[in-house]
């Protein structure tokens, strides 16, 4: 009797701290709740007096910048501006020529630059280069993943070695460059990433099917190393930007089409450097050329397909395809 009641007890006495551990796990979670409501509002109205207002640029003078596919278009554009604007440039292309061409025009305008002959499909190359650059030069503040290539017909006239090479430039080659520069901004806790992305990363586009595969693969790969880098250390200074460019004019488009030119027309190398050199020194996550496309694409996707094709069908403007 008297171990019955013992118990009954000890029970009773369980079940209040049970109700009183249940009562603070509560409290704490509405605490939880309160605070990210709080936070979520002020980051919105933050964000929002971001886009109104002009962000600093961070300062590249004296640092290293490497670009890969600087022998030609955008590529060759960022490397003279990055050069102009006192940054050492790191020159990756496959094209000795072109490459060796950039630098020098480098050189002639009284800047700095190196030039090194990569071809990005192949890993162990990368992965030599990139230790040879680290003993020659140093800490590598900012990689540009930009070199591409752009097939252009429909999917059923792919070939299986263009499609797998465009993945190889376009993507894996992103992957294996990442991976060669990464630790140390790790361990420095600063750097700065580009992809070159596309308007075929934040669109389907026709005679662009595995092109736009890629592209919206680099997209993909960004967020989610933005997150993984972010979870590892939320502190983390190392700023990731993602490029949508409409269509440049450097000759990758070769059958660019629209219906109102001069609304639609293409974008000079120029501009389009000049507009990736702002986005990486502002630190966005994302930026569109030009920029609104990124607000377009985010609201398209609010609107029913059916809808949002009448406008593209309106607007006529793609690419047509390369067999031509
Ligand atoms: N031009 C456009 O309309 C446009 C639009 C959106 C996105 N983009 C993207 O922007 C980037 C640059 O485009 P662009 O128009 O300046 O290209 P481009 O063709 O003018 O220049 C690309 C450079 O990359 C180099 N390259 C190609 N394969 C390589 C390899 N395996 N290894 C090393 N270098 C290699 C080429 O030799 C060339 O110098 C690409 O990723 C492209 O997909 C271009």
């Amino acid at each position: 009797m008297s171990i019955q009641s013992n118990n009954n007890s000890r029970n009773g006495a369980g079940s209040t701290v049970g109700q009183n551990n249940d009562i603070y796990n509560i409290v704490l979670l509405i605490v939880d709740i309160v605070i990210l409501v709080f936070k979520f509002w002020l980051t919105i109205i933050e964000e929002t007096v971001k886009l109104f207002t002009t962000r600093p640029q961070a300062n590249v003078s004296g640092q290293f910048v490497l670009i890969t596919g600087a022998g030609h278009g955008m590529g060759k554009e960022m490397a003279l501006q990055y050069a102009g604007i006192g940054a050492k440039v790191i020159c990756w292309d496959i094209n000795d020529q072109t490459n060796s061409q950039t630098v020098k025009e480098i050189k002639q305008a009284g800047g700095t630059a190196y030039g090194y002959v990569c071809n990005v499909v192949k890993r162990e190359d990368i992965m030599e280069l990139a230790s040879r650059i680290r003993k020659e030069h140093g800490f590598v503040s900012v990689v540009v993943n930009n070199a591409g290539i752009m097939p252009c017909h429909p999917l059923l006239e792919h070939t299986e070695q263009e499609t797998r090479l465009m993945y190889d430039i376009n993507v894996l080659a992103h992957y294996w460059i990442i991976q060669a520069f990464l630790p140390d901004m790790i361990e420095r806790n600063e750097g700065s990433i580009v992809a070159l992305s596309s308007c075929a990363g934040l669109f389907g586009l026709a005679n662009l099917v595995p092109y736009c595969g890629t592209k919206f693969a680099v997209r993909g790969y960004m967020a989610a190393l933005a997150e993984e880098l972010r979870q590892k250390n939320p502190q983390t200074n190392i700023k990731l930007t993602t490029i949508y460019p409409y269509m440049i004019d450097t000759g990758l488009c070769k059958n660019p089409r629209y219906r109102f030119p001069n609304a639609m027309k293409l974008i000079s190398p120029k501009d389009a450097a000049a507009s990736i050199i702002e986005a990486q020194r502002q630190g966005l996550e994302e930026a569109a050329i030009p920029r609104h496309f990124v607000a377009v694409e985010k609201l398209g996707r609010l609107i029913p397909r059916k809808a949002m094709r009448l406008v593209n069908d309106f607007l006529d403007t793609g690419v047509d395809t390369d067999k031509m």
